[in-house]
């Protein structure tokens, strides 16, 4: 479990909180989508989650994180990297080798996994993530997706307890994007791996994950299932956050009919109840 508690991080030299007072508890098996404009904060909490924050970036923090019963502040980075596989927004600050087969290597070997496992985790994060054919290829002659997909075969291959992706599909066409959620979906739903997203696709996040959290301006403004969340679109697109267009169909629809219609989160659930209303 994840348990954040009264955060509050100023990045040094800040004039203003990044994150400010957050309190949010992440329950194991939890898949959590995080959406917010630009400069919420989402990159600040997923690095607090991590350790980063505090142990690698300068700044004031206040309040506790919480991970498995271990304060981040108190835990070597090294102890929590354990716990915790993060994929970060700019990957090229998370690749450190050459070639993809010795950027999987390294995390596998560093993690003391044992010599007869590492090639069953490796095929595995290889196959689940479409890259077996980019085994041996170096990562200078990858595109920018590709590369997406490395960093996040690498992190399945270590088979953490939590792993926090911050827009992990920036670089990838709506296919690839679509089964790097599914893929999520199937170590959660498998393993039990919790999973935060940070994500601007929301038709992915409506599609995949359980529950949303919505920050602004360093601070949680919502959090619950999707449908609670984008039940209030007017509020979503106030501070910014780009709703998915059948749920802001459906709030259309309910402003037209003068009644309340519960959100739809997909194009069948639109389509139904754009049929029901017209009889
Ligand atoms: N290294 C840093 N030093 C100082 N301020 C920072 C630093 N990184 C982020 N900030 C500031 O902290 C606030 C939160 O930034 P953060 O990167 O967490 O937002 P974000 O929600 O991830 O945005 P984006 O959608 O653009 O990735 C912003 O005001 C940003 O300018
Ligand atoms: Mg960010």
């Amino acid at each position: 479990m994840i348990r954040i508690q009264s955060l509050t991080f100023r990045y040094e030299d800040s004039k203003v909180d990044a994150l400010h007072d957050i309190n949010l508890t992440i329950p194991d098996g939890s898949f959590l989508g995080i959406i917010g404009p630009a400069g919420a904060g989402k990159t600040t909490i997923a690095q607090c989650i991590s350790g980063i924050i505090p142990h690698a970036v300068r700044g004031d923090f206040y309040g506790s994180v919480v991970i498995d019963g271990l304060d981040s502040a108190d835990t070597p980075l090294t102890d929590l990297s354990r716990l915790v596989g993060t994929v970060f927004q700019d990957v090229e600050r998370q690749i450190i080798f050459p070639v993809v087969e010795d950027e999987l290597l390294y995390g596998l070997e560093n993690f003391g996994v044992p010599r007869e496992k590492i090639e069953e985790r490796m095929t595995f994060a290889l196959t689940h993530t479409g890259i077996t054919s980019l085994r041996h290829r170096t990562i200078s002659s990858l595109s920018g997706g590709q590369r997406q997909k490395v960093a996040i075969a690498s992190l399945i291959a270590l088979q953490p307890k939590i792993l926090i992706l911050d827009e992990p599909t920036g670089e990838l066409d709506p296919g690839s994007s679509r089964k790097i959620f599914a893929l999520l979906q199937e170590l959660n739903r498998t393993y039990g791996i919790t999973v935060v997203v940070i994500e601007q696709k929301i038709m992915l996040l409506c599609e995949f994950a359980k529950r949303l959290a919505v920050m602004d301006q360093g601070r949680i403004i919502r959090e619950g299932s999707v449908r609670e969340v984008l039940g209030n679109i007017s509020r979503l697109e106030e501070i910014g956050v780009n709703c998915p267009r059948v749920a802001r169909f459906s709030s259309l629809l309910g402003e037209q009919i003068r009644q309340e219609i519960s959100v739809c989160v997909n194009v069948e659930e639109a389509e139904r109840e754009a049929r029901r209303v017209m009889g």
